[in-house]
């Protein structure tokens, strides 16, 4: 390529444009929504000359080094084999485009380092890889490694993320482009309770439906930074990267580093398109039994109908209660294994406990098999209670600094996954628990931080062993949980096929955390339980139609015992279950949409081309006298039948008489034009705080 020439990779209505710039690294000449790129002038012609600046322009490249002439942030950080601190000077020595990718390869032929950056086109989004050979003879230490370096241009204007902790996953975060530098950095050794390693970037108006979003999700599921800084040419720069211990990252001659793939979505139709996006790339990474998604089943999960007090019997009880409302998956949560009586013991010990399970795990899954579901199990292999068999026999295997106690979190302490004997041990143990029964899934757990952190290699260390197991036993589905949503992300996302959202069930704490959930990974693939009220986590009580009617959103599931309920609640209950069921193809058909409306009103669409369900949410006590008609602005084109399909109405105050129209609306649907609700908008009903009315919008050919 010579300086000059022009390569450009196309996603979806996004344009990736970089410019050659002979030997060195390739120039950033656009990155937003599609471009015509023919005919640019060189990029130095046009940027001019700026006051103490460098005699050579050095423009925003897609790898920015230190030491020439670039001041961004340094994708890489390398130290020689003598502890001596090593400045790179890339050359490019490849700059190729084929179909559906971009790619980049630099080399320091004096430090023997190679630097590949490859942007892939998928699912209408960019995967960016990046990743480093020493060709060298002597050993390098990659301190830091950027796995995407982007340009965010000028009219930015907000940054939306998430931060959380357990119970309280994914709280909504807008904050205005930094004036200097922003970050969002976390040492907790897993993703964390604010989800992944990502953010959306809102330009000028942008909002839910219209305006140009970034969006961004590192595929990883350990430590992690995510910056943006200003740069004064007048632009930002975002770059993420898995985070590095000192030391843990030495590449002997010949070896390779993969540094974590970003996920990046381009959208002009704000918030709901950049979603978009994001789901299908997460669709796409998806690794499905038998390789297609099947509608996911109605889980029973014994969490929080017995915590850890059960046994054969006791489970054989609630697995009838399960099967008879309807419930096709059930699954034994924590206390089935040796010496698990409560949360202080067991861990490590993954062997049915002989006093509850004298008959092994067989019995009970071939009777919760006999009632028309599948088995699954609650595992949480990473860890170790002291208080142990394992531990006992290898207290050296818990990850620690030699001569000092770690600090036990839930009286836990975290297993050392960079160890191939730990691994090896784990596989064994689970791999003989999957042969030992009907086991069809997993809900594999990670209740604590770590402290010591294990690094990289320990995150790397525990995808080995989802691989192995995936690999042994292809037909298992893997639910993963970290204390509720602690480990959400990408990086996990080609090993499982369900996420825990969070164990705060109450309904009104799910409805923003599920929104959340919801910029990262598609609904089908979100835990979302009705559980008791009062809600464990919170205490606040709600009604039953409301709680299941918020479940409705996920991957639907329960999470009580139906024998203890009253025999109309129960009945009620069942009656969702089979709502769920009827509608989960739609529910999970593709698309999502979200929105806010007037006075508090929020909104959520999930459905096809053709028709959504459409759930309209009052959270809180409306202040104005009569609910306004408000606009969805996704509807436009087409006529729509409406109807109602379902509502959870707390108090039940909305009686037929106050609201014969709506009420109508449950029999028979009412035709509206796409532009009437489009710019008019629906009419509904003033809802009391805690309901929520699901509709149903059909398109007219
Ligand atoms: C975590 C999970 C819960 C449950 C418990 C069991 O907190 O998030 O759903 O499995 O562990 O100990």
């Amino acid at each position: 390529m010579s300086a000059g020439d022009i390569l450009t990779l196309q996603s979806g209505n996004a344009s990736l444009v970089l410019e050659a710039c002979g030997d060195d690294v390739p120039l950033w000449r656009h990155l937003g929504l599609s471009v015509d790129a023919h005919d640019l002038p060189p990029l130095l012609q046009t940027r001019g000359k700026a006051t103490f600046s460098m005699d050579t322009d050095r423009a925003p490249d897609i790898f920015p080094l230190a030491g020439n002439g670039s001041f961004a942030r340094p994708a890489v950080v390398v130290t020689g084999a003598n502890g001596e601190h090593v400045l790179p000077n890339m050359t490019c020595v490849k700059f190729e485009s084929e179909a559906d990718r971009l790619s980049v390869s630099l080399s320091d032929k004096s430090i023997g380092l190679s630097v590949r950056v490859d942007y892939i086109a998928i699912a209408g989004g960019i995967r960016i890889q990046t990743s480093l050979e020493n060709g060298g003879d002597a050993p390098l230490s990659v301190d830091r490694i950027s796995s995407a370096t982007l340009p965010l241009p000028g009219r930015c204007e907000r940054i939306l993320s998430w931060r959380g902790r357990h119970n309280a996953e994914f709280v909504e975060c807008m904050e205005a482009m930094p004036q200097q530098a922003w970050v969002r950095e976390n040492r907790r050794g897993l993703t964390g309770h604010g989800g992944p390693c990502g953010a959306y970037i809102l330009t000028e108006q942008a909002g839910y439906h219209a305006g140009l979003v970034f969006a961004a999700q590192l595929a990883w599921s350990g430590d992690s930074r995510l910056t943006i800084e200003r740069d004064d040419e007048g632009f930002w720069t975002l770059s993420a990267e898995a985070l590095l211990q000192p030391g843990e990252c030495v590449l002997a001659p010949r070896e390779t580093y993969d540094a974590p793939p970003l996920l990046l979505a381009v959208s002009g139709e704000g918030r709901n398109g950049a979603m978009a996006i994001m789901h299908a790339m997460a669709r796409d990474i998806a690794n499905w039994p038998g390789g297609d998604m099947a509608p996911r089943p109605v889980h029973l999960n014994s969490w929080e109908a017995c915590y850890f007090a059960h046994d054969e019997a006791r489970i054989g009880e609630l697995a009838a209660a399960a099967a008879a409302i309807g419930a096709e998956r059930f699954v034994l949560d924590d206390g089935w294994f040796s010496g698990r009586g409560d949360d202080t013991a067991g861990l490590g010990d993954w062997a049915p406990d002989e006093a509850k399970y004298s008959n092994g795990l067989e019995p009970i899954a071939d009777k919760v098999r006999s009632l028309g579901m599948e088995f699954g199990l609650w595992v949480e292999p990473e860890m170790v209670n002291p208080d142990s068999e394992l531990y006992r026999a290898h207290p050296d295997w818990a990850l620690s600094l030699q001569g000092r106690d770690p600090p036990t979190a839930r009286n836990q302490l975290v297993l050392d996954m960079r160890r191939a004997e730990v691994r090896d041990y784990l596989f064994e143990r689970l791999d003989t628990l999957l042969k030992s029964a009907p086991i069809s899934y997993l809900k594999w757990d990670h209740n604590r931080d770590h402290s010591p952190s294990g690094g990289a290699a320990q995150v790397r260390g525990s995808y080995e062993l989802f691989a192995r197991l995936r690999a042994a036993h292809p037909e298992v589905e893997i639910e993963s949980c970290a204390g509720g949503g602690g480990r959400i992300d990408a990086g996990i996302l080609e090993y499982v096929h369900r996420f825990w959202t969070s164990d705060n069930i109450d309904a009104l704490a799910r409805i923003p955390m599920q929104r959340g959930f919801l910029a990262f990974m598609p609904p089908e693939m979100m835990g979302s339980h009705v559980g008791a009220s009062p809600s464990h986590a919170t205490g606040r009580m709600q009604s039953l139609d409301f709680r299941a009617a918020i479940a409705c959103q996920g991957h639907f599931g329960i999470e009580l015992d139906p024998a203890a309920m009253a025999d109309d609640e129960r009945e009620k209950l069942s009656g969702w279950v089979r709502f769920y069921k009827d509608w989960r193809d739609i529910i999970h058909g593709g698309k999502v949409l979200l929105g806010e409306a007037n006075d508090g009103l929020v909104w959520q669409a999930q459905g096809t081309d053709d028709q959504m369900l459409l759930w309209v949410i009052r959270p809180d006590h409306a202040e104005n006298r009569r609910a306004q008609p408000f606009p969805l602005p996704f509807v436009e084109g087409r006529d729509w039948q409406v109807g109602i399909l379902r509502s959870a109405i707390s108090g039940g105050v909305l009686t037929p008489r106050a609201t014969p129209f709506f009420h109508g609306l449950r029999e028979e649907p009412h035709g509206f034009s796409g532009s009437w609700l489009a710019q008019a908008g629906l009419p509904v009903p003033a809802l009391p705080a805690e309901s929520a009315i699901i509709f149903h919008l059909k398109a007219q050919q």
